[in-house]
């Protein structure tokens, strides 16, 4: 198969992990018999050094002219006091709006030989697998107004949570899809004893509940599924919520299993290519150093694979040389915990890489 994947470094260890990324990916490419052609565009910090903005144009072509994009991390201190026009993470919330990246999708799975790096107890988090499908561009972070007001002469302030009802569909449809490759559950996450937006959001679940009779549809308060995420986390199989809700819970359930270094997520477009990126930022305090973890990219251009590209044989031998290397005991120095010999980016690359060259 043929494909052309734009790759978007930006800053920091963001350059570092992507080059580890499409290694990777290469090596994919020779091992099953696919092209993958790579094109390269400018985003966040060095965007803005080189062009004057954050996202040029010309990053925004390049993207929409290919099947798929891989993104490493963007922003640092140099650019920390810049007015917000050209804050790197303009960039970012630039490129989501412009390839309508509707959905976040963040797997959280377990390592067995990673155990000890997750503040929660083995027996809780053994076999966690699950992955959190966040609405990504409505809700409060969007609704109109937002803005400060004055109320019966008082200072006052108003946000939105807005939403249309195809909105919610096409996000709980998503869910419902994954679901029925997975383990046939969907947990979706709401306030609807409080939120009116909630009980449509409720109601549009059950529809289309309707057309999956062989997947489970659960109902969860956000405050209890807040307390479940870390009494019982084995129970979930896919979790939906809208755009806030999911952000902090996204968050809160990347500390189950172990470090920054090694969680990835997709980013689904309504149309055109999605985008693929490592949860992590661009790490200044390790950059340019080749410690980073490529790992969280690596798992990323995994994501690609089964979900651009359905390269379904080619993610999981991705993701098995992974954990193949990770059960060899080797480690990056965010993993290493008491490690006598940590690897360096480039070795950790060759280590995965050589992993998926041996499997049969
Ligand atoms: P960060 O994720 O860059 O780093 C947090 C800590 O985790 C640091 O100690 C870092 O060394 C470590 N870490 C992160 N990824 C790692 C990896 N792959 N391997 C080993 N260690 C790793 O978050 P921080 O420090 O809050 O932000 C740094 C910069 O990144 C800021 O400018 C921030 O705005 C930006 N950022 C960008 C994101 C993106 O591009 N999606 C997301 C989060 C932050
Ligand atoms: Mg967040």
């Amino acid at each position: 198969m043929r494909r052309k994947i734009t790759v978007l470094p930006g800053d920091g260890i963001g350059k570092e992990v992507t080059r580890g990324a499409v290694e990777i990916l290469e090596t994919v490419a020779e091992r099953y018999g696919h092209e993958f052609e790579f094109q390269y565009g400018e985003i966040g910090g060095q965007a803005i050094d080189n062009t004057g903005s954050p996202l040029p144009e010309q990053t925004i072509e390049t993207c929409k002219n290919s099947d798929a994009v891989l993104l490493g991390a963007v922003g640092g201190p140099k650019w920390d006091n810049q007015p917000s026009h050209l804050r790197p993470e303009r960039g970012l919330l630039k490129i989501r709006k412009e390839l309508n990246l509707y959905a976040n999708l963040r797997p959280i799975s377990y390592y067995s030989s990673l155990s000890e790096s997750s503040p929660l107890r083995k027996e809780i988090i053994e076999e966690v697998d699950f992955v959190i499908v966040r609405e990504l561009t409505g809700g409060l972070y969007f609704g109109k107004p937002s803005e400060r007001t004055t109320h019966d002469g008082k200072e006052a302030v108003v946000d939105t949570l807005f939403y249309q009802k195809d909105e919610m569909q096409r996000i709980i449809e998503l869910a419902f899809e994954l679901a029925s490759k997975r383990r046939k559950k969907v947990t979706s996450v709401d306030k609807a004893n409080v939120l009116e937006s909630s009980r449509l959001w409720r109601e549009t679940a059950e529809e289309i509940a309707e057309r999956y009779p062989e997947v489970e549809l659960e109902h969860m308060l956000v405050d209890n599924a807040a307390m479940q995420l870390i009494r019982n986390p084995r129970q979930f199989d896919v979790v939906v919520t809208e755009n806030m809700f999911g952000d902090i819970l996204s968050d809160e359930a990347s500390v189950l299993t172990g470090s920054l270094g090694m969680l990835p997520s997709a980013s689904i477009s309504t149309q055109g290519p999605n985008l693929y990126e490592p949860i992590h930022g661009s790490a200044p305090d390790i950059a340019g150093k080749n410690i980073a973890n490529p790992i969280a990219a690596i798992l990323s251009a995994a994501s690609m694979l089964r979900l651009s590209f359905g390269m379904e044989v080619e993610a999981e031998a991705i993701e098995k040389a992974v954990g193949e290397t990770l059960d060899s005991g080797s480690r990056t120095g965010d993993i290493a915990e008491g490690q006598v010999r940590t690897l360096t980016t480039t070795e950790m690359v060759a280590e995965i890489k050589g992993a998926i060259l041996d499997q049969e």
